[in-house]
């Protein structure tokens, strides 16, 4: 679905991702770890087509094709869905109003009044999202918490193909995490082909939406793949340690 082939970005003179590669296959869970600074958030930017990252050298390929200059809108009609970091608020757009304009830009014929209230409602309800979020300007005075659990809310009526989670786990507390990634597994398991590029610091996220493949990022590229237990080791052990101990271990 999603393969980065010997990615270099720069912002700002900076060189920030380093012939970053990975393959993401349809249905596959990936996570990325890595320390603070490493890249983590650029690369989710740059797939999504912010300008502020230059791409110097390398191929970003969706479904066959290379996206490199597409425009965010048209990446996102394609499927692929940001979950960013750190959610912004915009005063003076109303969030069902702006989550209707994003599922119509994906659709032939425009979604039913009555349907996609329906639709909103119970997903609001399911996440326990306070039903007054849908009709307040976008996260406008919404908490951390509020604000990942809106962007869940879009992807369950978004219905991307491939979802890009930056550190959904931050802001969340422990029950508010738990219900999320329910409704993120069971929206997994209704649309099986889905891709999920998982980013966090911790494994717990990963106990909940389970990943085929962790990788560790450090300076911008991937120095090591393993499955959970790297994630459990990281946490142990740290990321220099766990870099330089265990350099030929494989964790399967
Ligand atoms: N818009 C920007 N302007 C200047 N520097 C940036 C910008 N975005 C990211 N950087 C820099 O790029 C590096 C990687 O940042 P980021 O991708 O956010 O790291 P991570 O998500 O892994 O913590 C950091 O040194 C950060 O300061
Ligand atoms: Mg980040």
């Amino acid at each position: 679905m999603l393969k980065i082939d010997k990615l270099n970005v720069i912002v700002k003179d900076k060189k920030i991702l380093n012939d970053f590669s990975i393959d993401i296959k349809d249905g596959e869970i990936h996570a990325i770890m890595g320390p603070n600074g490493t890249g983590k958030s650029t690369l989710s930017k740059v797939i999504m087509g912010n300008k502020n990252y230059k791409i110097e050298s390398g191929k970003i390929v969706f479904n066959g094709d290379v996206i490199n200059d597409l425009e965010t809108d048209e990446r996102a009609r394609r499927g692929i869905f940001l979950s960013m970091q750190n959610p912004i608020s915009i005063e003076g757009v109303q969030n069902s109003e702006f989550i209707k304009t994003a599922i119509n830009a994906r659709r032939n014929t425009p979604i039913g009044l009555y349907e996609f209230i329906k639709e909103i409602t119970a997903k609001a309800s399911e996440l326990d999202l306070k039903e007054d979020m849908i009709h307040r300007a976008i996260n406008v005075g919404a908490s951390g918490g509020e604000r990942k659990k809106n962007e869940v809310l879009q992807i369950s009526l978004l219905k991307p193909s491939f979802i890009i989670l930056d550190e959904l786990d931050s802001g969340l507390d422990v029950d508010s995490l738990k219900k999320v990634c329910e409704s993120l597994n069971k929206y997994l398991e209704e649309n099986p082909k889905t891709s999920v590029l998982i980013i966090t610091h911790y494994p717990r996220i990963l106990e909940y939406i389970k990943p085929r493949y962790v990788h560790m990022m450090v300076n911008g590229k991937i120095v090591k793949t393993g499955n959970l237990t790297l994630a459990l080791e990281i946490e142990k052990s740290g990321y220099s340690d766990t870099f330089n101990i265990s350099e030929n271990k494989v964790y399967e």
